[in-house]
């Protein structure tokens, strides 16, 4: 898969690149790269941004840099690109990241993600140049960065290869495998701690027992409503 993030902080994937699953991935074939739409902005001084129409505070990224930036990167129209390959918008409003949605994108043989910055994209950018505006949650945070990691991340790990254990993605929380609930909870050694003990069945080697009590806790995780705590 070639995943290509436009960001005004390239650097900022560096670290991401550095990450082992990530690293793993990109040494399997897979691709991350970085635009940076200074590098490509048509106006003086390398503006990219501008004042919201309207009034009001902070800065919109303008959408001729970004026509520029898509451009000149893959030349051709954008409005064209959308049709080639899925361009997401990395804005708060948009479709909410879901497991269904990263097994969607994690189809997907490229993906350009655009990330915002200060208020966000003119929204001309969300309307003509993407093909979904995707949000990680209903909270503002200060760009698309790290919205575009999340999506990377849970993209990268749905990919064949990319975990030790070939099952560990598939019956991981909300997968298709647990019926869409959370996962069921993992114990390791010491087997018990401060007289706190894992439950006995784990313990037992009977694999079909096992399998049922995993299953139950993810329901029940499930009816209430997330990965519920074993907090008193
Ligand atoms: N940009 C700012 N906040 C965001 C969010 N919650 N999801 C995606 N992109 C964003």
């Amino acid at each position: 898969m070639q995943l290509d993030v436009v960001t005004l902080f390239p650097e900022w994937f560096d670290w991401f690149r550095g990450q082992r699953h990530v690293g793993n991935a990109l040494a399997r074939g897979h691709e991350l790269r970085t635009l940076n739409p200074r590098e490509h902005t048509p106006l003086s001084g390398g503006q990219v941004d501008d004042t919201p129409f309207g009034g009001g505070a902070g800065m919109v990224l303008r959408v001729d840099v970004m026509d520029a930036a898509l451009r000149g990167f893959y030349g051709m129209d954008p409005v064209d690109l959308r049709h080639q390959r899925r361009v997401l918008a990395l804005t708060p409003g948009g479709r909410i990241l879901d497991d269904g949605f990263v097994e969607e994108l994690a189809a997907e043989p490229a993906i350009t993600l655009l990330c915002g910055r200060y208020e966000g994209f003119d929204e001309r950018i969300v309307q003509h140049f993407a093909s979904d505006p995707v949000s990680v949650g209903r909270y503002v945070l200060s760009g698309g960065e790290l919205a575009a990691m999340v999506v990377m991340d849970a993209v990268l790990r749905k990919l064949p290869g990319s975990l030790g254990h070939a099952n560990s993605a598939v019956e991981e929380s909300f997968s298709a495998a647990l019926g869409g609930d959370p996962e069921y909870p993992h114990y390791t050694r010491p087997a018990e701690y401060r007289g706190w003990k894992v439950p006995e069945v784990l313990l037992s080697g009977h694999h079909e027992e096992i399998r049922q009590w995993r299953r139950a806790r993810s329901r029940e995780r499930g009816a209430a409503g997330g990965a519920s705590s074993s907090l008193p």
